[in-house]
């Protein structure tokens, strides 16, 4: 019987998560029954949506639910055998043992690290493929303004833009993230929110205005791309992170949609899954020809997933932020 250990959330916190909120906890898990397997988590997704779930959705005293990469290790499951690589759901903590249900294998693509599997490859990078393409409508050459264009949905988006002949401006935290997005991946005009108002700063990257926001910060950056959306302009709106501390986010000027006929649009990845099929062949062709690049901060270990997550929410990651368990 294999020890397994967790991370709990104790107690639910107001504003930025504290490590006091969370604690490490090891668990027995039984080795696998009949129709079981026993699988061990290879890496762990850091993501912003774990946030709004402390304060309401994810229980107490139980293991962080998050998205997460296991090897099988035992197998009494006709479907699985010892060796292969699931994906689930089951988040923050070492080893589980299921029925099967819930588990996706995956086959990872030979000639790419696996880790983009957890975010270029994965779901972040359907995110961003779909919500651009599907939901922002996006056309060859328009102007395009990406937030959180440093992380993983984000340093995507921002990317397929450029793929398709487009004007591409990213907002980013650091002047780290603002290099690499304007030095590395060639984006037209790089703005660092935290040492310039956005408001001004995207008035002077956008000349000819915005035909697609791709939002995932709401607040002040939907505010200032409202200002300069051109006439029948769309807001794929990915997610509202400069709220999910405080519980809410506003935005002053929504009425600027009316005139400008402009289309606001949330979206979960699931909405395009007929996508799927092409999203993996394009984006797996651009990762190998290096038109889509990408960074990874992983930190090492379980102990440290409570930080990873602190750190995201304080704009520490470059790029996607993954939890390594084992090679
Ligand atoms: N709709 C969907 O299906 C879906 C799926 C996945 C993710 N999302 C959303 O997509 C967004 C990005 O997710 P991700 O996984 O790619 O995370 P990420 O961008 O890799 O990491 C989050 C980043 O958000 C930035 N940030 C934090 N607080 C901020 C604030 N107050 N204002 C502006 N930026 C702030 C930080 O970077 P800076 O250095 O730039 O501050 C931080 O690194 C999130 O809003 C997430 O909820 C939506």
């Amino acid at each position: 019987m294999p020890k397994s250990r967790e991370i709990h959330l104790i107690q639910r916190p107001t504003g930025a998560p504290k490590p006091a909120d969370f604690a490490l906890v090891e668990r027995d898990v039984a080795d696998a029954a009949d129709g079981q397997v026993l699988v061990e988590n290879l890496l762990m997704s850091v993501d912003p949506a774990m946030r709004p779930r402390l304060t309401a959705g994810q229980a107490l005293e139980e293991a962080m639910l998050g998205g997460a990469l296991g090897r099988v290790v035992q197998s009494k499951h006709d479907g699985f055998a010892v060796g292969d690589l699931v994906t689930n759901r089951l988040g923050f903590r070492e080893y589980f043992t299921s029925d099967g249900k819930g588990l996706t294998k995956l086959t990872p693509d030979p000639d790419l690290p696996l880790t983009v599997h957890m975010h270029a490859l994965g779901g972040t990078g359907f995110t961003a493929y779909g919500g651009l393409l599907h939901i922002g409508q996006l056309k060859d050459g328009e102007q395009v303004f990406v937030s959180t264009a440093g992380g993983a949905v984000g340093s995507v988006a921002a990317q397929i833009a450029k793929i398709k002949g487009c004007y591409v401006v990213g907002s980013t935290g650091s002047d780290a993230k603002a290099a690499w997005l304007r030095d590395v991946v060639g984006l037209d005009a790089v703005i660092n929110y935290k040492a310039q108002p956005i408001r001004q700063a995207l008035e002077e990257a956008t000349p000819k205005g915005l035909d697609v926001y791709f939002d995932n910060v709401g607040g002040d950056h939907l505010e200032a791309a409202l200002r300069r959306m051109n006439t029948l302009g769309r807001i794929p709106v990915c997610g509202f992170i400069s709220g999910y501390n405080s519980g809410h986010s506003s935005v002053s000027n929504l009425s600027n949609i009316i005139y400008s006929r402009v289309t606001l649009r949330g979206f979960v990845a699931t909405d395009f899954m007929h996508l799927y099929g092409d999203f993996q062949r394009d984006m797996a062709a651009w990762l190998k020809d290096g038109r889509v690049k990408y960074q990874e901060t992983i930190v090492e270990g379980i102990a440290a997933a409570p930080g990873a997550l602190i750190g995201l929410m304080a704009g520490e990651n470059s790029g996607k932020m993954l939890v390594r368990l084992a090679n």
